[in-house]
Protein backbone atom coordinates (compact mmCIF):
# COMPACT_ATOMS: atom_id res chain seq x y z
CA UNK A 1 0.00 0.00 0.00
CA UNK A 2 1.72 3.62 1.03
CA UNK A 3 5.29 3.99 0.31
CA UNK A 4 7.08 4.45 3.55
CA UNK A 5 5.39 4.77 6.65
CA UNK A 6 2.30 5.49 4.91
CA UNK A 7 2.16 2.36 2.98
CA UNK A 8 -0.48 0.31 4.47
CA UNK A 9 2.10 -2.71 4.05
CA UNK A 10 -0.54 -5.42 5.20
CA UNK A 11 -1.93 -6.18 1.36
CA UNK A 12 -1.64 -9.73 0.20
CA UNK A 13 1.24 -11.57 -1.35
CA UNK A 14 0.80 -9.55 -4.86
CA UNK A 15 1.15 -6.47 -3.22
CA UNK A 16 3.70 -7.72 -1.03
CA UNK A 17 5.94 -8.64 -3.99
CA UNK A 18 5.88 -5.15 -5.43
CA UNK A 19 6.25 -3.68 -1.58
CA UNK A 20 9.32 -2.00 -1.38
CA UNK A 21 9.37 -2.30 1.90
CA UNK A 22 9.29 -6.17 2.06
CA UNK A 23 11.69 -6.00 -0.50
CA UNK A 24 14.71 -5.82 1.85
CA UNK A 25 13.71 -8.52 4.18
CA UNK A 26 14.80 -11.91 4.12
CA UNK A 27 12.66 -14.28 3.18
CA UNK A 28 10.36 -15.18 5.84
CA UNK A 29 12.03 -18.37 7.02
CA UNK A 30 15.01 -16.60 8.41
CA UNK A 31 13.18 -14.12 10.82
CA UNK A 32 12.88 -16.34 13.75
CA UNK A 33 16.21 -15.49 13.76
CA UNK A 34 16.07 -12.20 14.42
CA UNK A 35 13.94 -12.95 17.35
CA UNK A 36 16.05 -14.40 19.37
CA UNK A 37 19.36 -12.54 18.79
CA UNK A 38 18.63 -10.60 21.56
CA UNK A 39 19.23 -13.32 24.41
CA UNK A 40 21.58 -15.33 21.95
CA UNK A 41 23.82 -12.48 22.26
CA UNK A 42 23.32 -11.68 25.94
CA UNK A 43 24.85 -14.89 26.88
CA UNK A 44 27.64 -15.08 24.55
CA UNK A 45 29.45 -11.15 25.17
CA UNK A 46 29.68 -10.31 28.31
CA UNK A 47 30.37 -6.55 26.94
CA UNK A 48 27.03 -6.47 25.81
CA UNK A 49 25.17 -7.94 28.33
CA UNK A 50 25.83 -4.63 30.05
CA UNK A 51 24.38 -2.35 27.13
CA UNK A 52 21.98 -4.79 26.38
CA UNK A 53 20.43 -6.44 29.50
CA UNK A 54 16.53 -6.35 29.07
CA UNK A 55 13.74 -4.99 31.74
CA UNK A 56 11.40 -7.82 32.99
CA UNK A 57 8.73 -5.61 32.47
CA UNK A 58 8.04 -2.03 30.64
CA UNK A 59 5.63 0.60 31.05
CA UNK A 60 3.28 1.61 27.92
CA UNK A 61 0.97 4.32 28.64
CA UNK A 62 0.99 3.91 32.53
CA UNK A 63 0.40 0.36 32.31
CA UNK A 64 3.09 -2.58 32.57
CA UNK A 65 3.70 -5.06 30.56
CA UNK A 66 6.29 -8.27 30.58
CA UNK A 67 8.83 -8.51 27.93
CA UNK A 68 9.89 -11.63 26.78
CA UNK A 69 12.39 -12.80 23.75
CA UNK A 70 9.95 -11.26 20.94
CA UNK A 71 9.97 -7.73 22.89
CA UNK A 72 11.77 -5.11 20.88
CA UNK A 73 10.03 -2.05 21.23
CA UNK A 74 12.51 0.15 21.85
CA UNK A 75 12.37 3.78 24.55
CA UNK A 76 12.52 6.11 21.39
CA UNK A 77 9.84 4.63 19.61
CA UNK A 78 7.59 3.56 23.83
CA UNK A 79 8.25 7.46 24.21
CA UNK A 80 5.97 8.49 20.94
CA UNK A 81 2.90 6.83 22.39
CA UNK A 82 2.77 9.45 24.42
CA UNK A 83 2.47 12.12 22.08
CA UNK A 84 -0.71 12.35 21.01
CA UNK A 85 -0.42 14.60 18.01
CA UNK A 86 -3.80 13.87 17.30
CA UNK A 87 -5.17 15.61 20.46
CA UNK A 88 -3.14 18.61 19.74
CA UNK A 89 -5.65 21.44 17.92
CA UNK A 90 -3.21 23.35 16.22
CA UNK A 91 -1.61 19.88 14.54
CA UNK A 92 -1.98 19.50 10.64
CA UNK A 93 -3.02 15.64 11.63
CA UNK A 94 -5.72 17.04 14.25
CA UNK A 95 -7.15 19.56 11.53
CA UNK A 96 -6.83 16.53 9.28
CA UNK A 97 -8.81 13.93 11.52
CA UNK A 98 -11.08 16.72 12.43
CA UNK A 99 -11.97 17.45 8.54
CA UNK A 100 -13.14 14.12 8.04
CA UNK A 101 -15.25 13.58 11.20
CA UNK A 102 -16.98 16.57 9.85
CA UNK A 103 -17.14 14.68 6.45
CA UNK A 104 -18.96 11.46 8.11
CA UNK A 105 -21.41 12.97 10.42
CA UNK A 106 -23.57 9.69 11.04
CA UNK A 107 -20.32 7.85 11.74
CA UNK A 108 -19.25 7.28 15.77
CA UNK A 109 -15.69 8.94 15.64
CA UNK A 110 -12.93 7.23 17.86
CA UNK A 111 -9.44 8.73 18.46
CA UNK A 112 -8.02 7.89 21.55
CA UNK A 113 -8.01 3.95 21.77
CA UNK A 114 -4.51 2.70 23.26
CA UNK A 115 -2.19 1.65 20.46
CA UNK A 116 -1.11 -1.96 22.55
CA UNK A 117 -3.39 -4.36 21.01
CA UNK A 118 -3.05 -8.01 20.60
CA UNK A 119 -2.07 -10.08 18.12
CA UNK A 120 -5.39 -11.49 17.80
CA UNK A 121 -6.76 -8.11 17.46
CA UNK A 122 -4.01 -6.90 15.18
CA UNK A 123 -3.61 -9.84 12.40
CA UNK A 124 -5.77 -13.61 13.68
CA UNK A 125 -9.20 -11.13 14.13
CA UNK A 126 -8.60 -10.02 10.65
CA UNK A 127 -7.73 -13.56 9.22
CA UNK A 128 -3.78 -13.00 8.24
CA UNK A 129 -2.25 -16.32 8.49
CA UNK A 130 0.30 -17.33 10.64
CA UNK A 131 2.96 -16.98 8.32
CA UNK A 132 2.22 -13.30 7.20
CA UNK A 133 5.13 -11.60 6.89
CA UNK A 134 3.26 -8.44 8.58
CA UNK A 135 3.84 -10.35 11.83
CA UNK A 136 7.61 -10.85 11.89
CA UNK A 137 9.73 -9.24 14.53
CA UNK A 138 11.53 -7.08 11.51
CA UNK A 139 7.98 -5.23 10.75
CA UNK A 140 6.44 -5.18 13.71
CA UNK A 141 7.12 -3.43 17.34
CA UNK A 142 6.60 -6.45 19.94
CA UNK A 143 5.83 -5.34 24.06
CA UNK A 144 5.81 -9.40 24.22
CA UNK A 145 4.89 -12.52 22.20
CA UNK A 146 1.20 -11.41 22.56
CA UNK A 147 1.41 -7.79 22.71
CA UNK A 148 2.27 -5.01 20.26
CA UNK A 149 2.04 -1.76 18.99
CA UNK A 150 -0.70 -1.54 16.43
CA UNK A 151 0.34 -1.92 13.21
CA UNK A 152 -2.95 -0.90 11.46
CA UNK A 153 -6.11 0.68 13.08
CA UNK A 154 -7.44 -2.39 11.24
CA UNK A 155 -6.95 -3.96 14.61
CA UNK A 156 -10.33 -2.70 16.18
CA UNK A 157 -12.65 -3.60 13.78
CA UNK A 158 -14.12 -6.65 15.38
CA UNK A 159 -13.42 -5.48 18.92
CA UNK A 160 -15.65 -1.78 18.07
CA UNK A 161 -17.97 -3.87 16.24
CA UNK A 162 -18.23 -6.44 18.91
CA UNK A 163 -18.80 -3.70 21.66
CA UNK A 164 -21.80 -2.08 19.71
CA UNK A 165 -23.67 -5.92 19.59
CA UNK A 166 -22.90 -6.33 23.15
CA UNK A 167 -23.54 -3.12 24.59
CA UNK A 168 -19.90 -2.57 25.56
CA UNK A 169 -19.64 0.43 27.52
CA UNK A 170 -16.73 0.57 28.55
CA UNK A 171 -15.44 0.71 24.83
CA UNK A 172 -18.41 2.77 23.41
CA UNK A 173 -18.11 5.53 25.82
CA UNK A 174 -14.79 6.20 24.03
CA UNK A 175 -17.05 7.88 21.84
CA UNK A 176 -17.39 11.36 20.76
CA UNK A 177 -20.59 11.10 19.25
CA UNK A 178 -22.10 8.18 20.37
CA UNK A 179 -25.58 8.87 19.44
CA UNK A 180 -24.54 9.21 15.52
CA UNK A 181 -24.12 5.19 15.71
CA UNK A 182 -25.50 3.81 18.69
CA UNK A 183 -24.17 0.30 18.06
CA UNK A 184 -21.29 0.98 16.52
CA UNK A 185 -22.64 0.32 12.84
CA UNK A 186 -20.23 2.91 11.10
CA UNK A 187 -17.68 4.36 12.70
CA UNK A 188 -14.06 6.10 12.26
CA UNK A 189 -11.09 5.73 14.28
CA UNK A 190 -8.05 7.92 13.70
CA UNK A 191 -4.76 6.72 15.83
CA UNK A 192 -1.48 6.22 15.60
CA UNK A 193 0.09 2.91 14.07
CA UNK A 194 3.90 2.02 14.85
CA UNK A 195 5.79 -0.35 12.12
CA UNK A 196 9.64 -0.85 12.11
CA UNK A 197 11.21 1.25 8.83
CA UNK A 198 13.87 2.30 7.02
CA UNK A 199 14.48 5.88 7.47
CA UNK A 200 13.96 9.29 4.80
CA UNK A 201 11.81 12.38 4.12
CA UNK A 202 8.84 10.20 3.71
CA UNK A 203 9.28 7.34 6.19
CA UNK A 204 8.78 7.31 9.91
CA UNK A 205 8.05 4.25 12.40
CA UNK A 206 4.89 6.02 13.33
CA UNK A 207 2.41 7.61 11.12
CA UNK A 208 -1.30 7.77 11.67
CA UNK A 209 -4.38 6.18 10.05
CA UNK A 210 -8.14 7.06 9.68
CA UNK A 211 -10.02 3.65 9.78
CA UNK A 212 -13.68 3.42 8.57
CA UNK A 213 -16.03 1.06 8.88
CA UNK A 214 -19.67 0.63 7.54
CA UNK A 215 -22.28 -1.41 8.15
CA UNK A 216 -25.99 -2.78 7.02
CA UNK A 217 -28.86 -4.54 7.43
CA UNK A 218 -28.65 -7.22 4.69
CA UNK A 219 -32.57 -6.59 4.33
CA UNK A 220 -32.05 -2.76 4.33
CA UNK A 221 -29.41 -3.72 1.24
CA UNK A 222 -32.29 -5.99 -0.30
CA UNK A 223 -34.56 -2.84 -0.46
CA UNK A 224 -32.19 -0.50 -1.38
CA UNK A 225 -31.54 -2.67 -4.41
CA UNK A 226 -35.36 -3.34 -5.07
CA UNK A 227 -36.13 0.29 -5.05
CA UNK A 228 -33.26 0.92 -7.61
CA UNK A 229 -34.02 -1.56 -9.44
CA UNK A 230 -37.39 0.05 -10.13
CA UNK A 231 -36.01 3.95 -10.30
CA UNK A 232 -33.48 2.85 -12.93
CA UNK A 233 -35.80 1.18 -15.40
CA UNK A 234 -38.44 3.96 -15.13
CA UNK A 235 -35.39 6.77 -15.71
CA UNK A 236 -33.16 5.06 -17.55
CA UNK A 237 -30.43 6.36 -15.45
CA UNK A 238 -27.08 5.34 -16.11
CA UNK A 239 -24.24 5.42 -12.72
CA UNK A 240 -21.82 6.43 -15.55
CA UNK A 241 -23.52 9.51 -16.17
CA UNK A 242 -24.28 9.93 -12.74
CA UNK A 243 -20.65 9.72 -11.68
CA UNK A 244 -19.50 12.22 -14.28
CA UNK A 245 -21.49 14.51 -13.32
CA UNK A 246 -20.13 14.44 -9.80
CA UNK A 247 -17.07 15.08 -11.07
CA UNK A 248 -17.87 18.10 -12.97
CA UNK A 249 -15.78 21.28 -12.08
CA UNK A 250 -13.92 19.26 -9.16
CA UNK A 251 -10.36 19.76 -8.15
CA UNK A 252 -9.61 16.21 -8.64
CA UNK A 253 -10.01 14.12 -11.82
CA UNK A 254 -11.43 10.67 -10.73
CA UNK A 255 -11.01 6.98 -12.80
CA UNK A 256 -12.17 3.68 -12.03
CA UNK A 257 -11.47 0.78 -14.30
CA UNK A 258 -11.37 -2.06 -11.84
CA UNK A 259 -14.19 -4.72 -12.36
CA UNK A 260 -15.00 -7.26 -9.70
CA UNK A 261 -14.54 -10.07 -10.77
CA UNK A 262 -12.97 -13.78 -11.00
CA UNK A 263 -9.14 -11.61 -9.72
CA UNK A 264 -11.34 -9.30 -7.43
CA UNK A 265 -13.85 -11.31 -6.16
CA UNK A 266 -17.43 -10.89 -4.27
CA UNK A 267 -16.98 -13.45 -1.32
CA UNK A 268 -19.07 -16.65 -1.68
CA UNK A 269 -21.05 -15.58 1.29
CA UNK A 270 -22.50 -12.34 -0.58
CA UNK A 271 -24.67 -12.09 -3.70
CA UNK A 272 -22.76 -9.84 -6.74
CA UNK A 273 -25.63 -7.51 -6.20
CA UNK A 274 -24.75 -6.87 -2.40
CA UNK A 275 -21.37 -6.84 -3.13
CA UNK A 276 -21.70 -4.37 -5.74
CA UNK A 277 -24.04 -1.87 -3.61
CA UNK A 278 -21.84 -1.85 -0.33
CA UNK A 279 -18.75 -1.29 -3.14
CA UNK A 280 -20.17 1.90 -4.75
CA UNK A 281 -21.30 3.23 -1.16
CA UNK A 282 -18.27 3.13 -0.16
CA UNK A 283 -16.43 4.40 -3.11
CA UNK A 284 -18.74 7.45 -3.23
CA UNK A 285 -18.29 8.44 0.35
CA UNK A 286 -14.26 8.37 -0.36
CA UNK A 287 -14.56 10.30 -3.75
CA UNK A 288 -16.46 12.81 -1.94
CA UNK A 289 -13.90 13.42 1.07
CA UNK A 290 -10.95 13.21 -0.81
CA UNK A 291 -12.17 15.29 -3.69
CA UNK A 292 -13.13 17.92 0.04
CA UNK A 293 -9.49 17.47 1.29
CA UNK A 294 -8.15 18.26 -2.31
CA UNK A 295 -10.65 21.28 -3.01
CA UNK A 296 -9.14 22.75 0.09
CA UNK A 297 -5.78 21.82 -0.33
CA UNK A 298 -5.94 23.63 -3.64
CA UNK A 299 -7.77 26.60 -2.36
CA UNK A 300 -4.87 27.05 0.83
CA UNK A 301 -2.06 26.99 -2.35
CA UNK A 302 -3.98 29.88 -3.90
CA UNK A 303 -4.40 31.78 -1.41
CA UNK A 304 -0.92 31.36 0.20
CA UNK A 305 0.68 31.88 -3.41
CA UNK A 306 -1.81 33.89 -5.53
CA UNK A 307 -1.70 31.81 -8.24
CA UNK A 308 -5.93 32.53 -8.59
CA UNK A 309 -4.63 34.76 -11.55
CA UNK A 310 -3.04 31.84 -13.37
CA UNK A 311 -4.76 30.19 -16.11
CA UNK A 312 -6.53 27.06 -14.92
CA UNK A 313 -7.19 25.30 -12.04
CA UNK A 314 -4.79 22.94 -10.98
CA UNK A 315 -6.10 19.06 -11.26
CA UNK A 316 -5.46 15.99 -8.88
CA UNK A 317 -5.72 12.99 -11.25
CA UNK A 318 -7.03 10.17 -8.30
CA UNK A 319 -7.44 6.65 -9.15
CA UNK A 320 -8.63 3.50 -8.27
CA UNK A 321 -6.68 -0.13 -8.32
CA UNK A 322 -7.56 -3.74 -7.47
CA UNK A 323 -5.73 -4.65 -3.92
CA UNK A 324 -5.51 -7.78 -1.97
CA UNK A 325 -6.05 -8.10 1.86
CA UNK A 326 -6.99 -10.66 3.58
CA UNK A 327 -9.80 -8.82 5.68
CA UNK A 328 -11.77 -7.50 2.81
CA UNK A 329 -13.05 -9.08 -0.77
CA UNK A 330 -12.64 -7.41 -3.38
CA UNK A 331 -10.64 -5.15 -2.40
CA UNK A 332 -9.56 -1.48 -3.51
CA UNK A 333 -6.65 0.88 -3.01
CA UNK A 334 -6.77 4.78 -3.90
CA UNK A 335 -4.05 6.80 -5.62
CA UNK A 336 -3.55 10.41 -5.64
CA UNK A 337 -1.15 11.60 -8.59
CA UNK A 338 0.95 14.30 -6.91
CA UNK A 339 4.37 16.04 -7.71
CA UNK A 340 5.00 12.96 -10.39
CA UNK A 341 3.94 10.38 -8.80
CA UNK A 342 0.64 8.10 -7.90
CA UNK A 343 0.72 8.16 -4.04
CA UNK A 344 -0.99 5.77 -2.33
CA UNK A 345 -3.45 7.09 -0.01
CA UNK A 346 -5.76 4.67 1.47
CA UNK A 347 -6.73 0.97 0.91
CA UNK A 348 -10.50 -0.39 1.46
CA UNK A 349 -12.99 -2.95 0.22
CA UNK A 350 -15.81 -5.32 1.38
CA UNK A 351 -15.61 -6.97 4.82
CA UNK A 352 -15.19 -10.30 4.84
CA UNK A 353 -18.11 -12.11 6.34
CA UNK A 354 -16.18 -13.72 9.69
CA UNK A 355 -15.40 -10.63 10.77
CA UNK A 356 -19.39 -9.87 10.95
CA UNK A 357 -19.69 -13.36 11.95
CA UNK A 358 -17.35 -13.24 14.61
CA UNK A 359 -18.82 -9.86 15.53
CA UNK A 360 -22.26 -11.86 16.45
CA UNK A 361 -23.82 -9.50 13.24
CA UNK A 362 -24.35 -12.36 10.23
CA UNK A 363 -26.94 -10.65 9.25
CA UNK A 364 -25.22 -7.43 8.02
CA UNK A 365 -23.14 -6.40 5.13
CA UNK A 366 -19.79 -3.82 5.93
CA UNK A 367 -17.17 -2.27 3.98
CA UNK A 368 -14.29 -0.45 5.72
CA UNK A 369 -11.08 1.67 4.47
CA UNK A 370 -7.79 2.95 5.69
CA UNK A 371 -6.06 6.28 5.07
CA UNK A 372 -2.80 7.07 5.99
CA UNK A 373 -3.02 10.92 7.30
CA UNK A 374 0.45 11.93 6.53
CA UNK A 375 0.15 11.44 3.64
CA UNK A 376 -3.18 13.07 2.95
CA UNK A 377 -1.97 15.92 5.56
CA UNK A 378 1.65 16.19 3.45
CA UNK A 379 -0.97 16.97 0.53
CA UNK A 380 -3.23 19.20 2.30
CA UNK A 381 -0.70 21.86 3.75
CA UNK A 382 2.10 20.96 1.89
CA UNK A 383 4.09 19.80 3.95
CA UNK A 384 7.60 17.95 2.38
CA UNK A 385 9.34 16.13 4.93
CA UNK A 386 7.38 13.72 7.52
CA UNK A 387 9.86 14.10 10.06
CA UNK A 388 7.69 17.68 10.68
CA UNK A 389 4.84 16.21 11.82
CA UNK A 390 7.34 15.23 14.98
CA UNK A 391 8.88 18.84 15.25
CA UNK A 392 8.21 20.31 18.52
CA UNK A 393 10.17 24.15 16.68
CA UNK A 394 7.32 26.84 16.82
CA UNK A 395 8.63 27.80 13.14
CA UNK A 396 6.62 24.98 12.46
CA UNK A 397 3.74 24.42 15.23
CA UNK A 398 2.84 28.24 15.28
CA UNK A 399 1.71 27.97 11.20
CA UNK A 400 -1.31 26.19 11.95
CA UNK A 401 -4.24 26.39 13.57
CA UNK A 402 -7.64 24.66 14.27
CA UNK A 403 -9.95 25.02 11.41
CA UNK A 404 -8.14 26.61 9.22
CA UNK A 405 -6.11 24.80 6.07
CA UNK A 406 -2.97 26.76 4.85
CA UNK A 407 0.21 26.01 2.83
CA UNK A 408 3.26 25.65 5.28
CA UNK A 409 5.83 27.45 4.56
CA UNK A 410 9.93 26.14 4.59
CA UNK A 411 12.21 27.81 7.11
CA UNK A 412 15.61 27.19 6.53
CA UNK A 413 17.33 24.06 7.57
CA UNK A 414 19.89 23.58 9.66
CA UNK A 415 23.22 22.45 7.80
CA UNK A 416 23.41 18.31 8.08
CA UNK A 417 26.21 16.03 9.63
CA UNK A 418 27.15 12.85 7.36
CA UNK A 419 28.55 9.92 8.90
CA UNK A 420 29.78 6.86 7.02
CA UNK A 421 30.36 3.67 8.67
CA UNK A 422 31.38 0.26 6.83
CA UNK A 423 31.12 -2.85 8.43
CA UNK A 424 31.09 -7.12 7.50
CA UNK A 425 28.09 -8.57 7.63
CA UNK A 426 27.62 -11.13 10.32
CA UNK A 427 28.69 -14.53 8.90
CA UNK A 428 26.85 -16.32 11.99
CA UNK A 429 23.40 -14.42 12.38
CA UNK A 430 21.22 -13.02 9.81
CA UNK A 431 21.55 -8.85 9.27
CA UNK A 432 18.20 -6.96 9.36
CA UNK A 433 18.06 -3.73 7.80
CA UNK A 434 14.76 -2.33 10.31
CA UNK A 435 17.40 -3.27 13.66
CA UNK A 436 19.78 -1.28 12.21
CA UNK A 437 17.26 1.53 11.70
CA UNK A 438 15.96 1.32 14.97
CA UNK A 439 19.56 1.36 16.65
CA UNK A 440 20.31 4.38 14.96
CA UNK A 441 17.03 5.90 15.89
CA UNK A 442 17.61 4.82 19.26
CA UNK A 443 20.78 6.62 19.79
CA UNK A 444 20.10 9.55 18.10
CA UNK A 445 16.74 9.97 18.31
CA UNK A 446 14.95 12.72 15.63
CA UNK A 447 18.48 14.10 14.88
CA UNK A 448 18.99 11.18 12.65
CA UNK A 449 17.74 12.22 9.15
CA UNK A 450 18.02 9.53 6.70
CA UNK A 451 19.90 5.99 6.48
CA UNK A 452 21.34 4.90 3.32
CA UNK A 453 22.82 2.16 2.29
CA UNK A 454 25.49 3.94 -0.33
CA UNK A 455 27.92 0.29 -1.34
CA UNK A 456 27.51 -3.17 -1.16
CA UNK A 457 30.03 -5.88 -2.02
CA UNK A 458 31.73 -9.46 -1.46
CA UNK A 459 34.70 -9.93 -0.98
CA UNK A 460 36.04 -12.66 -3.80
CA UNK A 461 38.23 -14.84 -1.76
CA UNK A 462 36.50 -14.36 1.67
CA UNK A 463 32.73 -14.46 0.45
CA UNK A 464 32.25 -11.79 3.16
CA UNK A 465 29.39 -8.90 2.18
CA UNK A 466 30.67 -5.58 2.99
CA UNK A 467 28.27 -2.41 3.51
CA UNK A 468 28.43 0.96 3.37
CA UNK A 469 25.46 2.97 4.79
CA UNK A 470 25.28 6.79 5.19
CA UNK A 471 23.80 8.43 8.44
CA UNK A 472 22.68 11.84 7.47
CA UNK A 473 22.47 13.78 10.82
CA UNK A 474 20.49 17.10 11.27
CA UNK A 475 18.43 18.28 13.85
CA UNK A 476 15.21 20.18 12.92
CA UNK A 477 15.04 22.78 15.64
CA UNK A 478 19.12 23.46 16.32
CA UNK A 479 22.67 23.64 14.99
CA UNK A 480 24.48 20.43 16.62
CA UNK A 481 28.08 19.94 17.19
CA UNK A 482 30.78 18.14 15.54
CA UNK A 483 31.08 16.66 18.67
CA UNK A 484 27.63 15.70 19.53
CA UNK A 485 27.26 13.97 16.52
CA UNK A 486 30.78 12.69 16.79
CA UNK A 487 29.90 10.87 19.91
CA UNK A 488 26.55 9.63 19.07
CA UNK A 489 28.18 8.27 15.83
CA UNK A 490 30.71 6.32 18.37
CA UNK A 491 28.02 4.77 20.53
CA UNK A 492 25.69 3.40 17.42
CA UNK A 493 28.98 1.86 16.31
CA UNK A 494 29.19 0.33 19.13
CA UNK A 495 26.05 -1.07 19.60
CA UNK A 496 26.49 -2.17 15.51
CA UNK A 497 29.51 -4.49 16.48
CA UNK A 498 27.74 -5.77 20.09
CA UNK A 499 24.11 -5.73 18.89
CA UNK A 500 23.77 -6.40 15.15
CA UNK A 501 27.67 -8.78 15.44
CA UNK A 502 28.90 -6.94 12.37
CA UNK A 503 32.78 -6.36 12.25
CA UNK A 504 33.86 -2.44 11.87
CA UNK A 505 35.91 -1.87 8.75
N1 LIG B 1 -5.10 -1.81 7.39
C1 LIG B 1 -4.58 -1.76 6.05
C2 LIG B 1 -3.09 -1.45 6.12
O1 LIG B 1 -2.68 -0.72 6.98
C3 LIG B 1 -5.33 -0.74 5.23
C4 LIG B 1 -6.72 -1.16 4.96
C5 LIG B 1 -7.01 -1.87 3.84
C6 LIG B 1 -7.74 -0.86 5.86
C7 LIG B 1 -8.30 -2.29 3.58
C8 LIG B 1 -9.03 -1.27 5.62
C9 LIG B 1 -9.31 -1.99 4.47
O2 LIG B 1 -10.04 -1.02 6.44
O3 LIG B 1 -10.58 -2.39 4.24
O4 LIG B 1 -2.35 -1.92 5.31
Amino acid sequence: MFSGSQRLAFAGPQRLVRSTRLSQHAPLGFLLTTRVRFSVRLQSTSAATAIEKKADTISVLGTTYSTDEWTNATPTILEKTGRNLLHQHSHPLAILKELIFKEFPEFAHYDNISPVVSTYQNFDSLGFSEDHPGRSATDTYYINQKTLLRTHTSAHQLQLLAAGKQKDDQLLRLAKNRAAAPMNERFLVAADVYRRDEIDASHYPVFHQMEGVCTFSRAEVQDQLRQKALKDAGSGAHGAEAAASQQEGSVAKLSDTTEIGKDNPVQPEHTAEEAAFVAEHMKKMMNNMVVQILTKAVAAQKSTNDVASKEGRPEFPVRWIDAFFPFTSPSWEMEVFFQGEWLEICGCGVMKQSIMDDAGMSDRIGWAFGFGLERLAMLLFGIPDIRLFWSTDPRFTDQFAPDRINTFKQFSRHPACTKDVSFWLPTSDEFHENDLMDLVRETAGDLVEGVKLIDSFAHPKSGKTSRCYRINYCSMDRNVTNEEINAIQDHVRELMVNRLGVALR
